[in-house]
């Protein structure tokens, strides 16, 4: 059997036409609210709860961290509990943190560890290790943080944390809710006042919930569209019930194959729609889906909603530049769905895809070509002339790259293929959705 990457076995698996997708699905607790709760849990003293949390394996790198420091992380009935040490408490770990292929609990963690008198070495996968750290490792270095990195900034990496830093203010750089996070959480130990400014606004999950952790944190519009984040630190907060909701990204793949796949109609219940993160729903919509929000609610303190999706012929769009950081984890699928649209879609400014979990407009171009999509690549972007709604030839075999969300997606283009393709590697999936083939699956045999 063939070893994939990672070095457990590879998963190939083959998604070909089958019958229209019907009938509700559960969709995991979303990846980047379950990274904050843990680690804002433990930076609380005392117990808290989480609900709904993540349980694939990027979440679990965070969790199995924490621990190594000290944070008593359980699972008890159904949820978890979380026993804080509160900020400033952790201890030092007695081995290498493993991030595995998860570059949130990377970024996050550093910026927690920067504040603390410890040193923790990150090690990860072949994926994590291409990936650019440099933009956390400059401004943490700032507060004091020492790093030994290796070439390019890049994993393993040694960072020497230090208590008694004095906040900054940071003006960021790349629009990421990654670095402005870190920094934030690097803030709540230190003394004074944290200000991060982001050029235009990113996923706001850290900001609303240390508001609700009880941090003194204020957020503000600035001229030119910047946005500014002030965190006062040394911080108190206070233990709490955390309510996950469905993550939108995993959903994203769902509502794509419904759109898809003729006959289709599913639906999607308590689903996080955070103006921040629902850019690809507002972009299908645009195309023509029929995707309706219902029972919009507030839990916790974030947006959610039950989704109900149709199918739809979808019409080709030109991506907006303003709505790409709120959909800049969906483009993969997106260009799943542009690739049965009618007409040709366009989107640039995706630099940053290059350094995700793999290059995923590179991954993506290759593996639409392959099922006989039309595909121009750009150094920051794709465009695609669609089927209009005709099936793709499909029967290749896409490289799904270490990288959770192409091997989704093309599970979710061969629905739609007059030839099955094979997917090489599904494990990856493991990461944000765990049971995700089985779940498409049972909604096409519904
Ligand atoms: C995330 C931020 C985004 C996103 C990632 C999760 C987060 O990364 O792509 O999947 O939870 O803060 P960047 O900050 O690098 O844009």
């Amino acid at each position: 059997m063939k070893q994939s990457e990672r070095g457990d076995a590879a998963q190939p698996a083959t998604f070909g036409p089958g019958g229209p997708l019907k009938g509700r699905a559960a969709v995991p607790g979303d990846k980047s609210i379950s990274h904050r709760a843990l680690m804002f849990a433990a930076m609380a003293a005392g117990r808290s709860r989480i609900e709904g949390l993540s349980e694939g394996g990027d979440v679990r790198a965070t969790a199995e961290a924490l621990g190594a420091m000290g944070v008593g992380i359980a699972r008890r009935l159904g949820g978890w509990d979380v026993d804080g040490v509160g900020a400033g408490a952790l201890l030092q770990p007695a081995r290498a943190l493993d991030m595995g292929n998860s570059g949130t609990s990377t970024r996050l963690l550093m910026g927690l560890v920067a504040t603390h008198p410890i040193a923790a070495t990150f090690i990860g996968d072949e994926s994590l290790c291409r990936r650019p750290m440099d933009r956390v490792i400059a401004p943490l270095s700032r507060l004091g943080a020492d790093v030994a990195a290796s070439a390019g900034g890049r994993l393993p990496l040694t960072l020497r944390g230090l208590s008694g830093a004095v906040a900054t203010e940071f003006r960021l750089a790349v629009a990421s809710a990654q670095v402005k996070s870190a920094l934030l959480l690097a803030g709540l130990n230190a003394s004074g006042t944290t200000r991060v400014i982001e050029p235009v606004p990113t996923r706001d999950h850290t900001e609303r919930m240390l508001k609700a952790f009880g941090a003194d944190i204020e957020t503000g519009a600035m001229e030119d569209g910047e946005r500014l984040v002030s965190l006062k630190g040394e911080a108190e907060l206070t233990p709490r019930i955390v309510a996950v909701p469905a993550d939108p990204s995993s959903a994203a793949f769902l509502i794509v194959a419904a759109l898809i796949v003729p006959g289709s109609e599913i639906r999607l219940d308590g689903v996080g729609v955070n103006p921040t993160r629902i850019g690809l729903f507002e972009t299908l919509r645009a195309m023509g889906a029929d995707l309706t929000f219902e029972n919009p609610r507030d839990l916790g303190g974030e947006p959610v909603a039950d989704i109900i999706v149709r199918h739809s012929p979808l019409e080709a769009v030109d991506v907006p530049p303003e709505v790409v950081p709120a959909m800049i984890d969906e483009f993969p699928i997106f260009f799943v769905a542009a690739a049965f649209a009618r007409g040709e879609s366009r989107a640039r400014g995706l630099a940053e895809l290059r350094v995700k979990e793999s290059d995923r407009i590179a991954a993506m171009a290759r593996g639409l070509r392959a099922i006989g999509a039309k595909v121009e690549e750009a150094e920051d972007g794709l465009a695609i002339e669609g089927s209009g709604g005709d099936p793709l030839p499909g029967g290749a075999t896409v490289a799904s790259e270490l990288d959770h969300r192409i091997a989704m997606s093309f599970a979710v283009a061969g629905l739609h293929c007059r030839q099955p393709l094979t997917v090489d590697d599904m494990t990856p999936v493991e990461t944000s959705f765990p049971g995700f083939t089985a779940t498409l699956r049972a909604l096409a045999a519904a």
